[in-house]
């Protein structure tokens, strides 16, 4: 089982705040779109990119640039958190959209909204969901991805439970996992402990409904 944890004080710092129960859901979607910022470098850092003839005002160069499209993928709700701290710096990324619930009968997580391109081969996808709790939903959107040729993954959460790492590392070995803090456990309703509570509910301020999972 292996993360990279993402090492900042910056990222400490709001993650700190984040983490605070008397924190205003404005202030919380905020400190996520943050903290996604932060990550952005270390998420990039091993893009594989391709050299091309460039004319400076000056002279001709030999310039860099990333050598395949980039895709943000945002497992909905919480995702969509992390998608404008991303985007800022990653501008021509696409942002496909990705949502799974779980069916009440046979526990299996169940694609219900997606807009992807009928083929993933060519890109190279960060799959954004801010916890990484039991890991059921990341393997079952990795995998879903990769039925649609998704070669170059990387999924990025910014609290982890070590269980959740390891049920991704068991089923995707081959998709790394960047996060910004690793947790102690889940409780038995598979909340992240100490944790931040539920994501979604704290980015889009629903924390009192009752009618989804
Ligand atoms: N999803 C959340 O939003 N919070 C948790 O603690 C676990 C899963």
């Amino acid at each position: 089982m292996s993360i990279q944890l993402v090492e900042h004080p910056l990222i400490r710092h709001y993650l700190g705040r984040a983490r605070d129960l008397r924190t205003s859901c404005t202030e919380f979607a905020d400190l996520i779109e943050r903290i996604a910022s932060l990550m952005v470098p270390t998420v990039t850092a091993n893009l594989e990119t391709e050299a091309y003839e460039v004319e400076t005002p000056l002279e001709q160069m030999r310039a860099y640039r990333l050598a395949r499209p980039l895709m943000l993928v945002p497992i909905l709700r919480a995702g969509l958190g992390m998608v404008d701290g991303f985007s800022r710096l990653l501008p021509t990324a696409a942002v496909a959209h990705l949502g799974l619930y779980r069916n009440e009968e046979t526990l299996e997580p169940v694609v219900y909204y997606k807009k992807l391109p009928a083929s993933l081969a060519r890109h190279e996808l960060i799959v954004l969901d801010p916890m990484l709790a039991t890991g059921g939903t990341a393997c079952a959107a990795i995998s879903y991805l990769k039925e649609r040729q998704a070669a170059r993954l990387r999924f990025v959460c910014v609290l982890a439970a070590p269980e959740g790492v390891e049920q991704l590392s068991r089923c995707h070995p081959d998709v790394p996992i960047i996060g910004a803090a690793m947790d102690r456990e889940l409780n038995s309703q598979g909340y992240i402990l100490p944790g931040l509570g539920d994501a979604g509910d704290r980015i889009f301020g629903t924390m009192f409904s009752s009618d989804e999972g």
